[in-house]
């Protein structure tokens, strides 16, 4: 006999309406005014590029996804045990078949009761909370819009929580917003609680770059779509065909920069923001940096954070590293 047990969702909305349009207005006006121009990566991922980024995952180049994947296989089982969360808190969700091997573990280690994503997309949260509820009879989904660089004190505080960002995503933060996303991350949490962060590890530029300047071009695409995403929400006249797509090793930061540079000198209207921007021949806007880690950094950024490291994770080939830490 099957028994259906009723699966729950709620969604939270933290967003005040006019947030991303401001805040994309606020982006534009301060990352293309400044003397070394440069946008924020998170305007990249309209539909289109959300899903250029999905393609992205597939390639051959880009290996973060799969090694990532292949620690969370090997290790999930652990990862429940050790963080014995009832509360799995996903910030930045639609990883989606990387959270299943989570919920999975957590399922079955019995602890598992409610699932928190969270997403500046409303659309997105139903989305990936419509197919957890139908897989996951009983668990509770309650899924909050909000933007987790900025409201994390509004994360719910049921449970044992386990706060999980995988991807690499933190890396896409300046030093600065990573240690003030750690200490938000550290002040919405109880001691004892954990969170499990994905980190894209420092190798040869001869694999990095590649893997932001992929030979089929489809990072190129996405890079240029944030142009798009300004054509459409500001009225912006981009010819995103006339910047071509860089990605660049800073060796000394150890970062890669995503940049469009122009293909030759023009002039950009802007109406939604009443803002003209000259480029000249081969000038660059940065779209996005991607950090890369070490072990001994990430530590060091945990515990400053307030966190004890409690494990640190690689793949077979050491190209990707997963941290669980602790709350002090
Ligand atoms: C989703 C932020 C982890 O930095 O590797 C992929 C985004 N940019 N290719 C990354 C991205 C270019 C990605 N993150």
């Amino acid at each position: 006999m099957t028994v259906a047990v009723a699966s729950t969702l709620t969604v939270e909305n933290h967003l005040p309406a006019d947030f991303t349009a401001r805040a994309l207005r606020q982006d534009v006006v301060t990352g293309l005014s400044a003397p070394a121009k440069w946008l924020p990566p998170r305007w990249f991922y309209d539909d289109r590029g959300s899903e250029l980024f999905d393609e992205i995952t597939r390639l051959p180049e880009y290996y973060p996804t799969r090694a990532e994947r292949s620690i969370l296989r090997a290790r999930a089982a652990e990862i429940a045990t050790v963080s014995a969360a009832t509360t799995l808190v996903e910030l930045g969700a639609g990883s989606a078949e990387k959270t299943r091997l989570l919920v999975d573990a957590l399922r079955a280690t019995g602890s598992l009761g409610t699932y928190v994503p969270v997403d500046v997309s409303d659309a997105a949260l139903r989305t990936a909370a419509a197919g957890l509820l139908w897989e996951y009879p009983g668990l509770a989904v309650h899924a909050v819009v909000a933007d987790f660089e900025h409201h994390l004190d509004r994360l719910p505080a049921t449970g044992h929580r386990s706060v999980v960002l995988l991807g690499g995503t933190i890396g896409n933060l300046v030093p600065a917003d990573r240690a003030r996303f750690l200490r938000d991350v550290r002040a919405a949490l109880r001691p004892g609680e954990t969170l499990l962060l994905g980190t894209d590890l420092v190798k040869s530029p001869d694999v990095l770059v590649p893997a932001y300047d992929d030979a089929a071009g489809v990072t190129a695409d996405f890079n240029r779509n944030v142009l798009r995403v300004l054509n459409r929400e500001l009225g912006a006249d981009f010819e995103p065909e006339e910047f071509d797509h860089a990605a660049v090793w800073d060796a000394e930061h150890e970062w890669i920069e995503m940049r469009l540079r122009a293909r030759h000198a023009m002039r950009v209207r802007i109406p939604a923001v009443d803002l003209t921007v000259e480029f000249a021949r081969g000038e660059e806007v940065r779209t996005e940096i991607s950090a890369k880690f070490r072990q001994d950094g990430v530590a060091a950024e945990l515990a400053a954070a307030g966190f004890e490291p409690t494990r640190w994770w690689t793949d077979e080939d050491h190209r990707f590293g997963l941290s669980l830490a602790t709350a002090r």
